[in-house]
């Protein structure tokens, strides 16, 4: 075991946060037994208590302790996937305090793909809740440097390197219903439907997809999120740089300063200093990329980021990066290229 290990289950068996590598984002870790570490989570994260927390766990059997029920979807996604970027939503047992889903009769679970992240959950013998490591409604970090820069001293970092995948797990509802099972994707990730439905048929095992209808059980899904520390333009067709700024200044300013509890990043001066995101063609190294790429553009000096949405970049592998890039936005400009060009 690494120093660092060591000072890190010091901390939380002494109630503390430990900023923790995965492969999505990098997490803000409690464990599940100590309710003062978790309260510690939401009050550092500065995150309102009606929105859950994913419970990281090293294994199958360690899961499945935390279930009341274990549909054999949620087996076979979890063979298929796990560890992975899958987060799975099945009815909580008595194991999981109350503080964790923000009073849901249902938990999420995921076995994370880092090496430091399953380290450390053995290590601790007990599963550990972490949301990502930013504060609420902002851009997750992806690296252990982007976890000091949100908290500071304040959070104890174990540097687990870049995560490989960059935005978050897919979350998955699994909600038994009389004799059936109903699936729901409450977010988007680099796991999409499809590939869901297909480890499932190839075990002979429905995969019956429906929206969740009841609000109340899929949390979490506010209209911004995942926000720069300056505005990000979401662009489609063809504008120049000025014209994106007169529109974003006169547009901003008539926007409110908050929408359900996330603050809109608005200008303070009329916007002038652009700086352009630009997204790879292959969507993995697109979500890989996206959160960094945001800090860094909200760093040099800009003060608006351009997204220029590029119409080739659609489909299922691109529904989680397209979801937080529109999250993060704070305005969108469209127009028809055909009218304008
Ligand atoms: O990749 C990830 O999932 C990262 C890493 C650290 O594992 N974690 C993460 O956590 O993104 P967080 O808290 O930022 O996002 C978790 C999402 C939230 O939207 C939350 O509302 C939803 O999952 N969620 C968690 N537990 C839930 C539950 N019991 N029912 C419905 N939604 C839940
Ligand atoms: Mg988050």
């Amino acid at each position: 075991m690494t120093n660092d290990i060591a000072k890190a289950l010091t901390l939380l068996e002494a109630d503390g946060v430990v900023g923790l590598p995965t492969e999505t984002v990098y997490g803000l870790a409690a464990r599940i037994d100590r309710p003062a570490g978790l309260r510690r989570i939401f009050s550092t994260k500065e995150r309102p208590f009606f929105d859950p927390l994913i419970v990281h766990v090293a294994s199958i059997p360690q899961a499945r302790l935390l279930a009341s029920e274990w549909p054999a979807q949620a087996q076979i996604l979890a063979e298929t996937f796990w560890p992975g970027p899958l987060t799975l939503i099945v009815p909580k047992s008595s194991a999981v305090d109350d503080v964790i889903t923000s009073g849901l009769t249902a938990v999420g679970l995921r076995c994370p793909d880092h090496p430091v992240a399953l380290e450390l959950i053995r290590g601790a013998g007990v599963p550990l809740a972490a949301p990502s490591a930013n504060k609420f409604g902002r851009t997750s970090p992806t690296t252990a440097e982007h976890v000091r820069a949100e908290f500071g001293t304040d959070v104890f970092v174990l540097d687990g390197g870049p995560s490989r995948v960059g935005i978050e797990s897919t979350v998955l509802a699994i909600q038994p219903r009389g004799d059936r099972v109903v699936l729901s994707i409450l977010r988007a990730g680099m796991i999409t439907q499809e590939m869901i439905s297909k480890a499932l048929e190839e075990k002979n095992l429905p995969a019956i997809f429906d929206a969740v209808s009841d609000k109340r059980t899929a949390p979490g899904q506010m209209k911004h999120h995942y926000m720069p520390s300056v505005p990000l333009i979401w662009i489609e067709g063809s504008w120049t740089d000025e014209q994106v700024a007169s529109e974003a200044n006169r547009q901003l300013a008539r926007m409110p300063d908050n929408v359900e509890g996330v603050k809109i990043r608005k200008p303070t001066d009329a916007l002038s200093k652009p700086a352009r995101l630009i997204l790879p063609d292959d969507p993995a190294l697109a979500a890989r990329e996206l959160y960094s790429d945001l800090r860094r553009l909200a760093e040099t000096g800009a003060d608006h980021l351009i997204y220029q949405h590029d119409p080739r970049h659609k489909g299922a592998a691109w529904d989680g990066i397209l979801d937080r890039l529109e999250k993060a936005t704070s305005l969108m400009l469209r127009r028809n290229p055909g009218i304008f060009a």
